[in-house]
């Protein structure tokens, strides 16, 4: 297992994430200004007076650039220029400099693993002569049976190119050559090859390019992927740890936040921040996603499970990295699904923005936006489709996401007639956004409450439907208890003897000193923020 060697302060994490609240935006489904169906750059930047008041301050921005949109611009062609449908390379430094405002930094979407097959690099690897771009990706002598068993899709028959090319998710996404951790077969080529170098140049020079336009840092698509045949990832790490630090020369303020799916690793590796658990290490399915995860009203399971991971991984990362637990992203079903409520989803909303570590909210989710089944499948969304569909603004035509025709929409809308809209939402202090942003500002303002406040989780059994813990941090002190289950239950806090509770964002849990103890008596679908 490696271990976590950023040591010095000037390696630990850029100071703004410990306060950071991100929001993710598929920019596809925001706003569309120019009334073409799809949403663009200049219709976020309509929209960050909003984002603002909610009071996020960073932002992640799926892939916008230049592509075929294959997989929803999973699949890039031109790594320096925004894609036509979404503006200029002017309006995402617009966008940059309008967040700067008002207080809110932008991170783009790197998909460094692959690009489309539609990049100058891959169709000039594709000729049978040898050029400068033959090795910036891998290729393997035909035909492919003979590399049996080697754990690698590859692609024939597609090039005058002798040979298959390895692809990384769908066929039309060759893989960048950044070398194999053990190369045994020649066509294999080790990480410090000429090609393999000529590749994360490469990289390092689209990161610069992007920083010294105003941009705040990278979400990283499938960053533990890079170097082939890497089973414990020790490669990988070593090459993420060279790229952060020659960037970070230039840029040290700069967050690298990484597709991973194992913080213990990616954070050895010079990422800021890693995503649990919906890829990777164990947890966040039996939190939020399972039929049987613990934010279930009905038949929920216990908290166990992802605490148990949550745990582990922490004391891997810890003073080093943040793990983030997203409210959700575009390639998972939305929170507001499978018979969830809108108050269900305001006791997740109080963990997520309690807990420790770094929160995203995924774009919509904080008015509760559905998962829309059985849509057809958009630009390679499949199943995923339905977590992608426009934001409802208000009660406009297309609910003012777009004047086009409704016809022409990037996804159709939320067809329910009490779809959420921010609109109604806005006006309405009970509203699960209003919630949202009660929460974010009372975590803006207290430490104990932001990424490295520190967690204690009160014991809880197997068969507990609850959940508490608290944070603390510079004299501060919160108790925060849920119950996402239908049934009322009781926790009492311990040992811990507050002189007074005080309740500061609750619903249906009260929390009194009794003697030497605090006693929460918390109703069906409760949630407590009590400051001690
Ligand atoms: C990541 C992205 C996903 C994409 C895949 C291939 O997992 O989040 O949307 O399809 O990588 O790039």
């Amino acid at each position: 297992m490696p271990t976590v060697t950023r040591q010095s302060e000037a390696e630990r994490f850029p100071s703004w994430l410990n306060q950071a609240v991100f929001y993710q935006i598929y920019p596809q489904s925001f706003c569309d200004s120019s009334g073409d169906g799809i949403g663009d750059i200049p219709g976020i930047i309509q929209k960050l007076d909003y984002l603002q008041w909610l009071g996020v301050n960073a932002l992640w921005l799926n892939p916008c650039f230049v592509s075929p949109f294959r997989d929803g611009g999973y699949d890039v062609a031109d790594y320096y220029r925004v894609a036509p449908r979404y503006g200029t390379n002017q309006d995402l430094y617009r966008l940059c400099r309008e967040g700067h405002r008002r207080g809110i930094r932008l991170c783009l979407d790197l998909v460094a693993g692959h690009t489309s097959i539609d990049h100058p690099w891959f169709k000039s690897s594709c000729q049978p002569r040898r050029s400068k771009y033959s090795d910036r990706y891998i290729w393997a002598p035909s035909p492919p049976s003979a590399e049996a068993g080697v754990p690698l899709s590859f692609i024939r028959g597609y090039s005058e190119r002798e040979g298959s090319y390895v692809a990384n998710f769908f066929y039309f996404q060759p893989a960048l050559n950044y070398g194999f951790a053990k190369p045994d077969q020649s066509w294999q080529q080790p990480v410090d090859a000429p090609g393999p170098l000529e590749t994360r140049k490469e990289l390092v020079k689209i990161m610069r390019y992007w920083l010294g336009h105003g941009v705040a840092g990278f979400r990283v698509d499938m960053a533990s992927s890079l170097v082939k045949m890497d089973p414990d990832h020790t490669e990988t790490i070593e090459l993420w740890r060279d790229i952060g630090r020659e960037v970070r020369a230039l840029y040290p303020d700069m967050a690298l936040i990484a597709e991973w799916g194992n913080p213990g690793e990616s954070i050895a590796a010079g990422f800021d921040i890693d995503f649990m658990f919906h890829i990777g290490v164990p947890g966040y399915a039996d939190l939020i996603l399972n039929e049987k995860c613990f934010f279930r009203r009905d038949g929920g399971g216990s908290i166990q499970p992802f605490l148990r991971g949550y745990l582990e991984q922490d004391a891997r990362a810890k003073g080093k990295g943040l793990i983030s637990i997203p409210s959700g992203n575009h390639d998972i079903k939305r929170l507001h699904a499978d018979g969830r409520t809108l108050s269900d989803l305001k006791v997740i909303f109080t963990f997520l923005l309690t807990w420790p570590g770094v929160p995203f909210i995924y774009y919509g989710d904080e008015i509760g936006m559905r998962y829309l089944p059985g849509l057809i499948s958009k630009e390679g969304g499949y199943g995923r489709t339905g977590s992608r569909t426009p934001m409802p603004w208000d009660d406009g035509p297309n609910a003012g996401f777009s004047t086009a025709d409704k016809d022409h929409l990037y996804l159709p809308l939320d067809p329910h007639s009490n779809c959420p809209t921010v609109e109604k939402q806005v006006g309405d202090p009970g509203s699960l956004l209003n919630h949202v942003r009660h929460l974010i500002a009372l975590r803006k303002r207290s430490s104990a409450l932001q990424a490295e406040g520190t967690l204690i989780p009160l014991p809880v059994e197997d068969n507990d439907r609850h959940f508490a813990y608290l944070r603390q941090a510079a004299g501060e002190r919160f108790l925060i208890a849920l119950n996402p289950s239908s049934r009322p239950s009781t926790i009492r806090l311990g040992a811990a003897r507050p002189a007074a509770v005080s309740p500061r964002i609750c619903h249906g849990a009260q929390a009194r000193v009794e003697g030497e103890d605090v006693r929460i008596d918390l109703a069906g679908g409760s949630y407590g923020v009590f400051s001690l």
